[in-house]
């Protein structure tokens, strides 16, 4: 398995999942277009940790809701590494709000961040590939809680259960132009977006006692798996959706 000589794009990676996927992806061989939306030590860190393993880097500050951000950031991936073969959106935001105190604006935020940018960013993608009459293959990220119900998500729910819908809406558009379109559900992975939980002495114990496997994944695992499907070993994969989130969704 190896990814060498392709060039793949990851959102969000400037911590977390995001940059655990980058990492692998770049040991495998990729050269890499690392986004996220704030321009932080994270991304610069990631993008000399890249460099240092020989590989090339571009790293591109850009909001993924926002369609001129997101052409952005493809233009510039076009421009100063070539045509990408590979696309993981991995950009979200989750936000806990009681179901009868949420807004309109927090249900925008969330849905946007996480379910239209992945539409806009595949969209962009897939545009640009079949003009350049090449192949690709796109991850994008869902979540655990497309399948499990916690408390105070009625926006992050539905937006992380619609990704996986319309993974396999694009995949069956673009397959006859040779994308592929996968989706990965992550469970409880060890990530600045969690840290209350892992550093809860109470809840902690909770959640995991749900996990088959008995301990929170690492981004790394879910780069592993990334890594795997957006290779040519899954050439026959599309239009799936993989829990992969140590036996929680199946226990
Ligand atoms: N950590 C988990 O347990 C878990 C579980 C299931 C799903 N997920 C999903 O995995 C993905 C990554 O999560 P994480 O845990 O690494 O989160 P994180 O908060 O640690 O990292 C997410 C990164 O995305 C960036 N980002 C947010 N909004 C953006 C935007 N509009 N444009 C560009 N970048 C943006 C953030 O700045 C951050 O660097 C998310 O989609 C999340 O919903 C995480």
């Amino acid at each position: 398995m190896g990814l060498q000589g392709k060039i793949a794009i990851v959102t969000g990676a400037g911590q977390g999942i995001g940059r655990g996927i980058a990492e692998v992806f770049a040991e495998q061989g990729a050269d890499l277009v690392i986004n996220d939306i704030v321009c932080s030590k994270g991304l610069d860190e990631l993008a000399a940790w890249i460099r240092d393993k020989g590989r090339r880097v571009v790293a591109v500050q850009g909001d993924v809701s926002q369609r001129a951000d997101v052409e952005r950031i493809f233009d510039r991936a076009w421009a100063e590494l070539g045509p990408a073969d590979i696309l993981v959106n991995n950009a979200g935001i989750e936000t806990i709000v009681p179901f009868l105190e949420l807004s309109d604006e927090q249900w925008r935020d969330v849905t946007d961040t996480n379910l239209k940018s992945e539409w806009m960013c595949c969209q962009s993608f897939c545009r640009r590939i079949i003009s350049d009459g090449r192949k690709g293959s796109i991850v994008n990220i869902g979540s655990i809680q497309a399948a499990r119900v916690l408390p105070g998500r009625t926006h992050y729910a539905p937006s992380k259960l619609a990704v996986e819908a319309l993974t396999r809406n694009v995949s069956a558009e673009v397959g006859a132009h040779g994308i592929r379109v996968n989706c990965i559900h992550p469970g409880l992975i060890d990530t600045p977006m969690i840290s209350w939980v892992m550093q809860s002495e109470e809840l902690l114990p909770q959640v995991v006692a749900q996990i088959s496997l008995g301990r929170p994944g690492q981004p790394r695992e879910i780069g592993n798996v990334a890594a795997f499907l957006v290779s040519d070993e899954a050439a026959y994969v599309t239009g799936q959706a993989l829990y992969v989130d140590g036996g929680w969704v199946g226990k």
